[in-house]
């Protein structure tokens, strides 16, 4: 895993906050008391740069829906739905350095799988890259596969034809989407999932992944839990519309 330098503790206020271009992501990088914290710099609600919100030294609060956060570990306050997407960050000699992981190990799901089972995982997860306006899948379509974002934008719509009406989220890097791959009687797409920009993405089998994770089951139990905190989500936001 390689490290990206951010810029130095003093560009950061003291329980303040900043935001920088990596890479194509914005990063946030936010100070609270002797300790840095760095996340994804555009709300997980809407395309809104959270660097524009309001930060107490404690508590992210974006300025648009008023969604918030608990800057020590991302998670989710009051009205907010979904958790921030946290980069592993070191400092040293002044300086703040992001570390690079990959898509698989920055998927929610997977965070507390074995590095055995991430290795074995990466070993079957395909590298693919569409163009924007490109459909992944289409409703009806077998559910054999599911992805993880590593970069663009993918959309999700439901519905047919002119009753076609976008699901209700976005997608962060890292996300996990197409996961009826993994469940028992969810043969077909219930949604088209389509990329809004030039778009990469992993793409593993899901009767591939379901055995790698039954070789390892506590794993896999952990991996099975994050899912479904994850489908209820979705199901949550959708609802919501
Ligand atoms: S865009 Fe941030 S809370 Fe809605």
């Amino acid at each position: 895993m390689g490290r990206v330098l951010v810029c130095k503790t003093a560009d950061i206020p003291e329980n303040g906050m900043k935001a920088y271009e990596l890479g194509g992501r914005r990063v946030l990088i936010a100070q609270a008391g002797d300790c840095y914290y760095a996340y994804q710099g555009i709300c997980p609600h809407q395309e809104v740069c959270l660097d524009e919100g309001i930060y107490d030294g404690s508590v992210l609060t974006c300025h648009q829906h008023l969604w918030q956060w608990d800057i020590t570990t991302g998670e989710p306050m009051g009205l907010a739905e979904a958790p921030l997407e946290r980069y592993q960050l070191e400092v040293a000699d002044g300086e703040i350095f992001v570390v690079h992981t990959t898509a698989l190990q920055a998927a929610e799901i997977f965070t507390t799988a074995s590095e055995e089972t991430l290795a074995r995982l990466n070993a079957i997860a395909r590298r693919e890259e569409h163009e924007a306006g490109s459909a992944l899948y289409d409703i009806g379509d077998p559910a054999d596969d599911l992805y993880i974002l590593e970069s663009g934008r993918v959309e999700f719509l439901i519905g047919r034809e002119e009753r076609t009406t976008s699901a209700g989220f976005m997608l962060r890097r890292g996300e996990v989407f197409g996961w009826n791959a993994m469940l028992e009687h969810q043969p077909s797409r219930i949604a088209r999932a389509s990329c809004l920009e030039k778009s990469v993405v992993l793409r593993m089998s899901g009767k591939e992944t379901l055995k790698v994770l039954e070789a390892d089951p506590a794993s896999g139990f952990n991996v099975m839990r994050k899912l479904s905190s994850l489908v209820t989500r979705y199901l949550t936001l959708s609802g919501a519309k």
